[in-house]
């Protein structure tokens, strides 16, 4: 591989210090996931989901695991509170299981963040129900996860990377496929109304391996191109969520963004679930599912306990 992007490497392994990684590219990094760990998510997944279903008059029988879900997956996709791109949000009734949720992958990912590289990370994290049926309606809008584009372009600063965490379904058909562009020039760091327009990035790309896999922790740098993959799979149930560097690089251009208002600090987020809880003041009853901004598209709160 190339040395192009190796400030940006070594900025992404200083920052998440999780052992050997098990996907080791240079703006791309996975570590596995230990079986407690995996068991913890899936459940209190699940239970959100459940929590969700409930408070919008769907009654599922209790939550047991990815077998619970992949049955119910069809009927959660439907729920009011799930958006195009597949994000099951928190609104006002399921706040008190979202923030479960959020103490849950905090705890998992707390020994991993160093607080020297790391200055804030993005709240509410995200919790993504792809159907792997494609769907021409929802994969032609403009800025659709399907697209090949880069974070950057949904006003994501370019001092931030991505965390995935992989939980349970589909991750064979239903994936991610990333690239590295050639060069990301600075006049392509900003958002843009469509990812299409980023296309002169996207030219002659080099394609990652498969590595969007169950059971990971996947670290994925805001230069780095993906795409959403629907191929006729099952519903596969990931999380993500960004963290905002404290350095600026040389290759660093989109600095002040309106999603900058939703990144806490570090300490602060860790806090969610424990000291303190992220608090929605929208109810479902007056969610829009498909509008386009570039700040985060509901209001969110953070109160003390
Ligand atoms: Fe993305």
């Amino acid at each position: 591989m190339p040395e192009r992007y190796a400030d940006r490497t070594r900025r992404m392994r200083a920052a998440l210090t999780r052992g050997n990684p098990v996907v080791d590219l240079p703006l791309l990094q996975g570590f596995a996931l230990t079986s407690t760990e995996i068991a913890g998510l899936q459940h209190t997944v699940c239970d959100y989901l459940w929590h969700s279903a409930f408070e919008f008059g769907v009654a599922l029988d209790p939550p047991t695991g990815p077998d619970w879900f992949m049955r119910n997956a069809a009927t959660l996709r439907k729920l009011p509170n799930v958006t195009p791109n597949g994000v099951v949000m928190p609104k006002i009734e399921n706040t008190a299981a979202y923030n479960l949720l959020h103490h849950m992958v905090s705890s998992i990912v707390a020994k991993d963040l160093n607080p020297v590289e790391v200055a804030a990370v993005f709240a509410p994290i995200n919790v993504r129900l792809v159907d792997g049926t494609p769907n021409a309606q929802v994969d032609a809008r403009p800025r659709a996860s399907t697209k090949v584009h880069s974070d950057i372009w949904a006003a994501e600063p370019s001092r931030s990377v991505t965390l995935f965490l992989t939980v349970m379904g589909d991750t064979d058909r239903t994936t991610v496929n990333f690239w590295e562009p050639k060069d990301f020039p600075a006049e392509y760091q900003c958002s843009m109304p469509d990812y299409l327009d980023g296309a002169p990035v996207t030219e002659g790309a080099t394609p990652y391996p498969a590595s969007f896999k169950n059971d990971l922790l996947l670290a994925m740098d805001a230069f780095c191109l993906h795409q959403t993959v629907k191929d006729g799979g099952g519903y596969r149930l990931s999380i993500d969520f960004r963290i905002l560097y404290k350095r600026r690089l040389p290759t660093d251009a989109y600095f002040d963004t309106p999603r900058l208002q939703n990144y806490l600090p570090l300490p602060l987020w860790m806090g969610l679930g424990q000291s303190h809880m992220l608090v929605s003041r929208k109810s479902i009853k007056e969610f829009v599912p498909d509008v386009t901004l570039d700040a985060f598209a509901s209001r969110f709160d953070v109160t003390g306990l």
